[in-house]
């Protein structure tokens, strides 16, 4: 196979059926958006330059790209005049010497890396137009594949078919692979004579074929090649992706008791061994290793869960959290930016935010630290082994030295040195005998008659 690869994957779809302010690719299925997906598979595919086409104002696709292909080049198509069109708005990325061209869809998201390499293989095999043929329950609406004895012929879209073309299964997936060679002088080749006066890339097969060149077409299964038009799809997507991710899970030794009630990340990784009870969701970045138990109705986020460690049910954990070794979050704790070190603790209702907590401390129940003064966030550190009582507002930026107490209930303002203990509340005041003494007070008990009655 040659080893410069060009994909082109076009994206300047306004995605109008999906009745949002956000370009299409940008909507996301297990976590990840469309074209992030897409950009996924290019990236296992292989190594090789990538240009995306995107649609005028579209920068927050170009930005989307820049996070899954750094050095990707992203072009501009001002004017939606056809597929074969919205090839040629990454001229530059094609005049240079190239073995092969992929052309991918950004709304495709299911695509598989060895399918990509697949249509680099046929190329390198001396095809110069490979496609990719599906047969779809419903070919409604897809370019029809005109094959004779294993040659592709044409391809004829289904507005300009006769019926007896309209009657072929064969569809075109619409992802396609040009030879590097003649990309150019096909691609330039091809008109706007049609029905739908678009530039169809459709066309490229007929064309290369005309040059003497060599077509085939690929097949793949229809559920590969799941376009995403609509809300709709994209929820059946979503569904069709997260069956796919639990079974991964379970396939790696992982344990998850209720599977069908626990949502998964493109990237959530998981150890071996790790059980997650019913109602758990992954958002993107999370990473839990061998033998930690998520409990039931917890939400994680960004966050890395050591090896051991026990987190819920009913934990939050936001991004930049990490969770040592055997350490516990129990119910209603919230993380953010946080490492809570091995072997330490918040079992109960607290909110630990820019802080570390030490190896082994302990966070007592309603625990908060105060990180955020109004216009900025600021650092808590715990050492190791110290011990928040219940109750405790640790005002940001305080440290607590290794091994040192906080008296519960307290607002803590300044350091607290290693080994010292801290109070920081209203002293308690001690009337023996006062509330007896009230009951008998005259004004307490005419109160007392009024209110009872
Ligand atoms: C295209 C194929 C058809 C195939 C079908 C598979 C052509 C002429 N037809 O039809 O054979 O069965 O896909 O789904 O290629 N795009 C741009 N700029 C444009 C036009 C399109 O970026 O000017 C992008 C779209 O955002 C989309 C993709 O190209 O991601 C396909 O375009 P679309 O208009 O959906 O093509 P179809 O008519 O469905
Ligand atoms: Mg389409």
């Amino acid at each position: 196979m040659g080893n410069r690869s060009l994909t082109i994957v076009l994206a300047a779809g306004e995605g109008t059926r999906m009745r949002s302010l956000r370009p299409k690719v940008l909507h996301e299925i297990a976590g990840r958006s469309l074209i992030g997906h897409v950009l996924d598979s290019v990236a296992q595919a292989g190594p090789g330059a990538v240009a995306v086409v995107v649609g005028p104002g579209h920068d927050a696709v170009a930005a989307e790209v820049k996070r899954y292909a750094a050095d990707a080049m992203v072009c501009v198509q001002r004017e939606r005049l056809g597929t074969a069109h919205a090839v040629l708005a990454a001229r530059a990325a094609i005049a240079r010497d190239l073995d092969d061209i992929v052309i991918v869809y950004g709304d495709t998201p299911f695509v598989r890396p060895q399918t990509l390499r697949r249509l680099r293989q046929a190329i390198a095999a001396d095809a110069a137009v490979v496609v990719l043929g599906f047969r779809p329950r419903d070919p409604t609406g897809y370019g029809r594949l005109i094959t004779q004895e294993g040659r592709l012929i044409a391809i004829r879209e289904e507005k300009e078919a006769s019926a007896e073309e309209r009657s072929i299964g064969l569809c075109n997936a619409g992802l396609m692979a040009i030879t590097g060679r003649h990309a150019l002088a096909i691609l330039e080749r091809i008109d706007n004579n049609n029905v739908k006066g678009e530039f169809y890339l459709t066309d490229a097969v007929a064309i290369a074929r005309a040059m003497g060149l060599a077509a085939v077409a690929l097949e793949v299964e229809e559920d590969e090649v799941r376009g995403i038009n609509t809300k709709a799809q994209l929820a059946e997507a979503e569904a069709v992706m997260q069956r796919e991710r639990r079974a991964a899970a379970l396939e790696a030794g992982v344990t998850l008791i209720a599977p069908e009630t626990v949502f998964l990340a493109a990237d959530t990784v998981l150890g071996r061994d790790v059980v997650i009870e019913p109602n758990v969701v992954f958002g993107p970045g999370v990473v839990i290793e061998d033998e930690a138990v998520i409990h039931a109705f917890s939400h994680l986020e960004g966050a890395h869960v050591g090896k051991g460690a026990s987190v819920g049910p009913f934990a939050r954990l936001r991004p930049g959290t990490r969770i040592g070794a055997k350490a516990r979050i129990g119910n209603f704790v919230e993380v953010k930016a946080a490492a809570i070190e091995a072997g330490a603790k918040a079992n109960h209702l607290a909110y630990i935010g820019d802080a570390r907590v030490g190896e082994g401390a302990n966070v007592g129940a309603g625990t908060i630290t105060c990180n955020y003064d109004g216009a900025a966030k600021h650092h808590t550190d715990i050492g190791k082994g110290a011990f928040i009582g219940s109750n405790s507002a640790l005002v940001a930026p305080v440290t607590i030295g290794d091994g040192a107490y906080v008296g519960s209930g307290s607002v803590i303002t300044h350091d607290v040195p290693a080994d010292a203990l801290a109070v920081g509340r209203a002293r308690q005041v001690l009337k023996e005998g006062w509330a007896s003494r009230a009951r008998q007070r005259p004004s307490a008990k005419r109160k007392h008659e009024t209110t009872v009655k």
